[in-house]
């Protein structure tokens, strides 16, 4: 596994990009969420009651909505109920510097559609990895897909089973956590599949070469595996591989650019930008944790996940070589700001604002917010950025005047 990962052709983002983002990077990125951000507050039993039957009905199957769907209500008991957990949170921490440790963090099923109503820019677990579908722009407004629950727990058992997965004597909220952030993984590697099969389709319809969009077809099957596997980790921690869905928009076509330009608008949100920060972020974690076979695990995905990106910067790289068109880097530019604040706002509402990580979080997979996303910060601004502008795009601009998506 080490061997496949060193034997890619050289990825911009690598494990070196670990740690401490200097301070303009993080001046650059303002990665910290906005000061609105949630104050604890605990709800009485009658209004977490009242709230959760809102949320259920709202979310009946856990999937998100877009925000201007949800009703007002709901919103505010989305919100009520976050600060509830919130609150929940603050004082087990508390418990537990004091050495008590038992009360555990409940799992909340509705996080995610609440989150993502909310557009809400933080979390308790870290689960960012499986690249979303890119921005839209314009009036598109690509159809949402439903996806079934994502069910994958007799081949995670199995797979836990055959890898050698198991964890014993754990700090109780280390466990939930880690539970939590391996499920959102698996939810989000498993739906990455999806984004993957429909860039394949595009570039095929677009004309790009038969390499590469087999390519793009493999990294799907790839995806399900990685979704399997992080299922596989919950299954080791002794809960079920069973999850609602995102329920992600469709991959979207940009009918305002010809087949060509609008491939490589998504080829580069997806492999360029999501697919090299997540390349930082598991570097970074596998770096943290101890030999064993989760860390065997997380090298596989690494590994893979050099793999997605890598293909995206050689494939814009060659379509930028031989395109004629000498507008287009400036159009992907403008296309790169809208990008670019789509995989901010992404990365930043999975990666917990929070520093601290419970004893024995790093080696489950648990990060330390703050070092997270200053590594985000440092991934864009060093190494995302810089690349773009030697293939001749005005990233640089295009970070400094991101402008938020449309929702869609
Ligand atoms: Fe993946
Ligand atoms: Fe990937």
């Amino acid at each position: 596994m080490e061997g496949k990962a060193s034997a890619e052709p050289s990825a911009p983002a690598t494990d070196e990009a670990k740690g401490e983002a200097p301070a303009s990077a993080n001046e650059a990125a303002t990665a910290e969420p906005p000061a609105d951000a949630r104050v604890a507050s605990k709800l009485s039993d009658e209004e977490l009651a009242r709230c959760d039957a809102v949320i259920k009905q709202t979310f009946p199957d856990g999937a998100r909505k877009p925000a201007e769907q949800v009703p007002k209500e709901a919103l505010d008991c989305c919100m009520a109920r976050a600060r509830h957990e919130d609150a929940l949170y603050d004082d087990r921490l508390e418990r537990a510097k004091q050495g008590e440790t038992g009360s555990g963090l409940a799992e909340w099923e509705a996080r995610s559609a609440c989150c993502g109503a909310l557009s809400w820019r933080g979390s308790m677990t870290c689960t960012p990895w499986g690249p979303p579908p890119p921005p839209c722009v314009g009036d598109e407004r690509p159809t949402r897909a439903s996806p079934p629950r994502v069910d994958l727990r007799d081949v995670a058992r199995e797979t836990a089973a055959s890898r050698g997965l198991a964890f014993a004597a754990l700090d109780v909220d280390a466990r939930e956590l880690a539970i939590a952030t391996w499920r959102g993984r698996m939810v989000n590697e498993h739906e990455s599949a999806a984004v993957f099969e429909a860039l394949a389709g595009q570039l095929r319809r677009a004309g790009f070469e038969r390499g590469i969009t087999a390519q793009l077809a493999g990294f799907a099957v790839e995806e399900r595996e990685h979704g399997i596997a992080c299922g596989a980790v919950v299954e080791a921690l002794g809960a079920e591989a069973d999850a609602p869905p995102v329920g992600q928009p469709a991959l979207p076509e940009h009918p305002d650019a010809s087949p060509r330009e609008a491939a490589l608008r998504n080829l580069l949100s997806v492999c360029c930008l999501s697919e090299t920060v997540a390349v930082a972020l598991i570097g970074a974690e596998r770096l943290e944790m101890p030999a064993g076979p989760l860390r065997e695990l997380l090298t596989r995905l690494w590994a893979d996940e050099i793999g997605h990106a890598n293909l995206g910067w050689r494939a814009l790289r060659d379509a930028l070589a031989v395109s004629d068109d000498p507008g287009l880097r400036a159009r992907l530019g403008v296309y790169l700001r809208v990008a670019f604040a789509a995989l901010e706002r992404h990365e930043l509402a999975l990666l917990p604002a929070r520093a601290e990580v419970p004893p024995g979080g790093a080696a489950l997979g648990l990060c330390d917010g703050r070092g997270a996303r200053a590594l985000f910060a440092a991934t864009v601004v060093e190494v995302i950025v810089p690349a773009l502008e030697r293939l001749g795009l005005p990233a640089r601009e295009a970070w400094a005047r991101r402008a938020a998506p449309p929702p869609c």
